[in-house]
């Protein structure tokens, strides 16, 4: 398998070779404040015996893997702390192929990018379900695409990059389509935290052996580096999830598992009532500019991503470069999100620089 550059990254380091100043709104990393507990747990870490640097269990720390089933209300032993969300989607996929029901990935157009990625990289093959322009999810067009041959079912909400949320009803129908077919429904919740419609439900909700939920602190506590996410398994799958994790990671960073916890227990709600305050404004100033400027675009309940579309300028890789060296704004092209999104390019709110970005795009486009 070759390593092909991730477009992300080709336009991070366009958009960093530019001769001009450029808003960068491509990934998402946060540029707000994590929980001051992460700071706190982090320097405290610094000062614990020389024991402390070591190995910690390959699963977690135990206090963590604790603290999340308790917060989750589930058994700690189906909890297994990994690098961040992208692992839990790894070994949830990878769990999920093992079982051989099948070596199908149902997956939605659009769709973040990694998930076609790691499924080709396990051997399985994709399918890919269309939602619709809210990028809402049908479970009647989910359970027309699925068989016997499929494996696991990946969706994610809030999502990136359509900022759908679904309704309860989507979950439990999608949870139940997977116990039909005996597939594996995974649900990556990593922007849980960014729901900004209160329509979240948590595929934690459905009681079933046929669901995998993953989730992270790399977004909610804005600590992308720190690498810390955990998955929640159904029994069955739980040990084979387990020694994956060990014979690829050993485990996962021990101060920055520290610090997670440590902000676990002492963050109030008020922390992520802020982040989400936050959002609420970027997305109102963005959008608001983007309206002004005539162009089509999304409005996200959750995550944080909003979609633009440009009357006769499709989101292609070559546009994007050119908003980058023209206009002074980089974004993703849509086309790395599959091919119903092609022509729209995402914008990650995640710079005080919205309004300016918007501003930029409408002068541009004028
Ligand atoms: C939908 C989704 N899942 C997983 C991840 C990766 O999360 P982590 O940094 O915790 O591995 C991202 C990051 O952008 C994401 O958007």
């Amino acid at each position: 398998m070759e390593y092909e550059t991730p477009l992300f990254f080709r336009v991070i380091e366009y958009a960093s070779r530019a001769d001009r100043d450029v808003i960068d709104m491509v990934s998402g990393k946060p540029d707000w404040e994590p929980p001051s507990a992460v700071r706190d747990g982090l320097s405290e870490y610094a000062t614990h015996p020389s024991d402390a640097f070591q190995y910690p269990p390959s699963e977690g720390l135990f206090e963590l893997r604790e603290e999340i089933a308790r917060r989750r209300g589930v058994d700690t032993e189906h909890v297994v702390v990994t690098n961040g969300a992208a692992e839990a989607n790894y070994l949830a996929m990878a769990c999920a192929l093992e079982r051989d029901r099948g070596d199908e990935i149902l997956l939605t157009d659009p769709v973040y990018p990694y998930y076609p990625g790691k499924t080709t990289m396990l051997g399985g093959t994709q399918s890919f379900v269309p939602t619709d322009a809210t990028g809402q999810l049908d479970p009647a067009a989910v359970r027309a695409a699925a068989s016997d041959e499929t494996a696991a079912i990946v969706v994610n909400s809030p999502n990136n990059p359509t900022g759908a949320v679904y309704p309860a009803e989507t979950i439990h129908s999608l949870v139940a389509i997977a116990e039909e077919y005996d597939a594996i429904l995974i649900s990556d919740e990593v922007y849980d935290r960014y729901d900004l419609s209160g329509e979240f439900e948590s595929a934690l909700a459905a009681k079933s052996n046929h669901r995998v939920v993953t989730n992270a602190f790399s977004k909610s506590m804005a600590i992308t580096g720190f690498r810390v996410g955990y998955a929640i398994f159904p029994p069955k799958l739980a040990a084979s999830a387990k020694s994956r994790h060990m014979l690829v990671n050993v485990t996962a960073s021990r101060p920055a598992q520290y610090a997670a916890l440590n902000a676990l227990r002492e963050t109030d709600p008020e922390y992520y009532d802020g982040n989400r305050a936050l959002l609420r404004e970027r997305v109102e100033t963005f959008t608001d500019a983007l309206e002004a400027a005539g162009a089509s675009y999304t409005t996200p309940m959750g995550s944080f991503y909003v979609m633009a579309r440009f009357e006769e300028y499709p989101g292609t890789l070559e546009n994007v470069f050119r908003l980058i060296d023209e206009a002074g704004v980089a974004g993703m092209p849509g086309e790395a999100f599959g091919d119903s999104r092609a022509a729209w390019v995402r914008f990650a709110l995640v710079t005080p620089r919205v309004e300016a970005a918007a501003e930029r795009l409408a002068a541009f486009f004028e």
